[in-house]
C-alpha cells in the first residue's frame, strides 16, 4: 500500500477491517433490444444463491449474508460513457469475498460480447469518525431498510478524497464530520452529518470502502449507496447539494465525485 494513513492489514487495524464486501456491476448495451433476453437470462443465472434484496425490509432478525439487488438506470444521458451510460446494474455483497468474483466473472461469461461489464468493489466498515454522539444523531433515527416495492429509487456515487485529505491526521479529518469551526474562514460550518440532516430519517444509506485501501489509481475510495421512495428523490438531491456546498461542509473541498448513477430497484433485469 502506497499510503501510510488509509492502508488496510488484513488482520484488522485501527484503520478498519473490512467486514464484509459488496460489488456493483453496470452493464452497458449496444442495443437494448437485441441484448435484452442475453441480460435478463444471466442475471436470472447469477442470482441463484444470492437472497433478492427487492423483497428486503430491515425487519428480519438475521439478515442474510449473500445477497442481491438488481436495478435499472432511470435516465441515460446521451453520449454517456462507462458506468454513467449503464442500462442495467447489480449490487452483489458477500463475507466471502470470492463468490463475488465468481458471479462477476459468471455474469461477463453469460454476457459475452452481448454487453460491458463495469465493477466496482467496497467493503463494509465500522464507522470510523462517528462518536456515541454523532451514531445517536445519524445512525439510530436512520431509515431502515424497505421494500423495492416501496423505496422504489436507488442512487450510487463512488468518490474519492484528495491526496491532502488522506495526509491530514485521522482526528483531524474527524472534525470534519461534526459542526465545527472552519479554520480557512473562521466561520462556524455544520459539517457533514448536520449538512445531510434532512437525509436521516428519510434515504436508507450504505457506505462502503475500497476493500484494497485507498489512494488506488484508477479506483475509487468509496461507494456510497442510497435507497428511498420517489418523493424524496428530491430530498436526496438536496442532501447532495447541501455536502457539495462548501461553505457549510468544508470536508467536500476534498472529494471528488465521481459519476452519480440514478437507477431503479426491481425484482429481476
Ligand atoms: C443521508 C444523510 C447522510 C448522513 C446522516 C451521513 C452521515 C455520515 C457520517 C456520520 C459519516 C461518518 C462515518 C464514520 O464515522 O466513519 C459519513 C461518512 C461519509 N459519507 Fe455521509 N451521510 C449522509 C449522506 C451522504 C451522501 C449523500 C454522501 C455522498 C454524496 C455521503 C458520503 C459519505 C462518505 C464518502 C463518507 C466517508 C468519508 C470518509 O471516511 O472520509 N454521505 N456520513
Amino acid at each position: 500500500m502506497a499510503n501510510g494513513s488509509g492502508g488496510f492489514s488484513p488482520s484488522g487495524n485501527h484503520l478498519g477491517a473490512n467486514l464484509a464486501f459488496t460489488k456493483f456491476l453496470f452493464v452497458t448495451v449496444e442495443d437494448e433490444v437485441r441484448s435484452g433476453a442475453r441480460v435478463r437470462s444471466a442475471g436470472a443465472s447469477i442470482a441463484r444463491g444470492f437472497f433478492n434484496d427487492f423483497d428486503a425490509d430491515g425487519t428480519r432478525d438475521v439478515q442474510p449474508c449473500e445477497t442481491i439487488q438488481f436495478l435499472l438506470a432511470v435516465e441515460v444521458a446521451p453520449g454517456a460513457t462507462g458506468l454513467a451510460a449503464a442500462r442495467f446494474a447489480v449490487q452483489v455483497s458477500s463475507k466471502y469475498r470470492p463468490r463475488l468474483d465468481d458471479a462477476e466473472q459468471e455474469l461477463r461469461r453469460r454476457l459475452g460480447d452481448g454487453g460491458h461489464v463495469t465493477s466496482i468493489e467496497g467493503a463494509e466498515r465500522s464507522p470510523r469518525y462517528s462518536s456515541s454522539e454523532l451514531y445517536d444523531y445519524a445512525y439510530r433515527r436512520a431509515q431502515p431498510r424497505q421494500s423495492g416495492r416501496v423505496a422504489r429509487r436507488a442512487f450510487v456515487l463512488p468518490l474519492s478524497k484528495t491526496h491532502d485529505w488522506w495526509a491530514k491526521s485521522s482526528l483531524e479529518r474527524h472534525t470534519y464530520f461534526y459542526p465545527h469551526v472552519d479554520a480557512g474562514s473562521g466561520c462556524p460550518v455544520s459539517g457533514h452529518a448536520r449538512s445531510a440532516d434532512a437525509g436521516i430519517s428519510t434515504l436508507f444509506r450504505r457506505l462502503y470502502h475500497n476493500p484494497d485501501g485507498y489512494e488506488r489509481e484508477g479506483e475509487f475510495d468509496f461507494v456510497t449507496y442510497f435507497e428511498c421512495e420517489d418523493e424524496h428523490v428530491a430530498t436526496f438531491d438536496r442532501v447532495c447539494a447541501s455536502l457539495r456546498d462548501t461553505s457549510k461542509n468544508p470536508e467536500w473541498q476534498f472529494v471528488r465525485e465521481g459519476p452519480l448513477w440514478r437507477g431503479a430497484r426491481v425484482l429481476r433485469w
